[in-house]
């Protein structure tokens, strides 16, 4: 549960949290798999959310700074696309960073930061709201892949999505397809969406990008067991696995998985999940796309691409949608 309740008049906070006994059995069905598999979502408690913005601020991590540059350079002609007045919904908002560079522009007539890591949402929404007191913030804690909705009115206007950062990578591109889709439902025929898309480069690039050298990608994917441990009652140590992250050219995605250092059986929720020693738990997929690909995408989503802007070197795109 967020610490304190919010105390500013312009940032509303809801808690919608998934509960623990969902968690649990999805964890532990993940974990029963042949594959062992955790979703990433689980990676942002409180410790998650941090190591993931020591990630950005990495030599090594491109994206962060890269869209970043994208962003500030055409902030006026993104806005452009989105409309004065319309209510921006920002899925996986983490610190809500990259939103900053496009409010004056764009002047929206609420923002709805949706996270799953309760405390730094509130953290993150309280910041803002001082920072642009003109603004409407209303932060929702909530699994952004369920049905979640505002309880309380949000304003009439346009609805544009803002899902910056690639974090439609985590996602299988089937995924990805039915969650635009869903979006395009929720944000109805004159809505839009603004997206982060991560682009194929050199495996050099994008190993070193997983695999820093001051090990904090490590400690990010190690830290899952921490959850695991917490919401699911489970015994993994930390010890007794490593960090493995490399780019599987075929899928066209970084992989990143915790090894078993050993054989070894873990109590989870009750149950023992047996590891032999090399075998993996895959934590995360980050899918890199071609604009090809990405536009066919949105396509099967049902929506149609306006307008992309890259950076000079090609690492990384930012995309206008619009529900057409
Ligand atoms: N949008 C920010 C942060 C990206 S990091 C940026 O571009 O920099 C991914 C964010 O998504 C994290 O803050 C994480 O807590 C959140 N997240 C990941 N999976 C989620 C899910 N299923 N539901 C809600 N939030 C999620
Ligand atoms: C949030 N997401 C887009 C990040 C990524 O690059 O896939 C998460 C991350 N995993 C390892 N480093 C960063």
């Amino acid at each position: 549960m967020p610490a304190a309740a919010p105390k500013l008049d312009n940032v509303v906070f809801e808690d919608q949290q998934p509960d623990h006994s969902e968690s649990r059995a999805e964890l532990l069905a993940g974990l029963q798999l042949p594959q062992k598999k955790i979703n990433p979502k689980y990676f942002y408690d409180a410790r998650g959310s941090e190591l993931f913005e020591q990630i950005t601020e990495l030599r090594e991590y491109y994206p962060t700074r890269t869209e970043i540059g994208i962003l500030k350079r055409h902030a006026n002609d993104i806005a452009r696309h989105c409309d004065r007045d319309c209510v921006l919904i920002e899925p996986g908002s983490g610190s809500s960073e990259k939103v900053r560079l496009l409010l004056d522009a764009i002047r929206p007539a609420a923002y709805v930061p949706v996270d799953i890591s309760a405390d730094f949402l509130q953290e993150s929404a309280l910041k803002l709201g001082r920072e642009f007191p003109w603004l409407r913030v209303h932060a929702i804690c909530a699994d952004f892949a369920d049905q979640w909705q505002a309880r309380t009115d949000l304003p009439e206007g346009r609805r544009v999505v803002f899902y910056p950062g690639s974090t439609i990578g985590n996602m299988e591109p089937p995924e990805a397809t039915a969650f635009l889709s869903g979006l395009r439902e929720w944000i109805g025929s004159d809505g839009g969406v603004l997206v982060g898309v991560d682009l194929h480069k050199s495996e050099k690039i994008l190993n070193a990008a997983y695999n820093d050298a001051q090990g904090v990608t490590a400690e990010f994917n190690l830290n899952i067991l921490n959850s695991v441990n917490r919401l699911a009652d489970a015994d993994f140590r930390h010890r007794n696995f490593s960090h493995r992250a490399f780019y599987n050219r075929d899928l066209k995605r970084i992989e990143m998985h915790l090894v078993s250092k050993e054989s070894q059986t873990v109590r989870v929720n009750g149950s023992s999940i047996r590891f032999d020693k090399g075998e993996t738990l895959h934590t995360e997929n980050s899918y890199k796309y071609s604009l090809q690909d990405f536009t066919d995408l949105s396509q099967a989503a049902g929506f149609t691409l306006q307008k992309s802007w890259l950076d000079e070197k090609n690492l990384f795109s930012v995309h206008y949608l619009s529900a057409a």
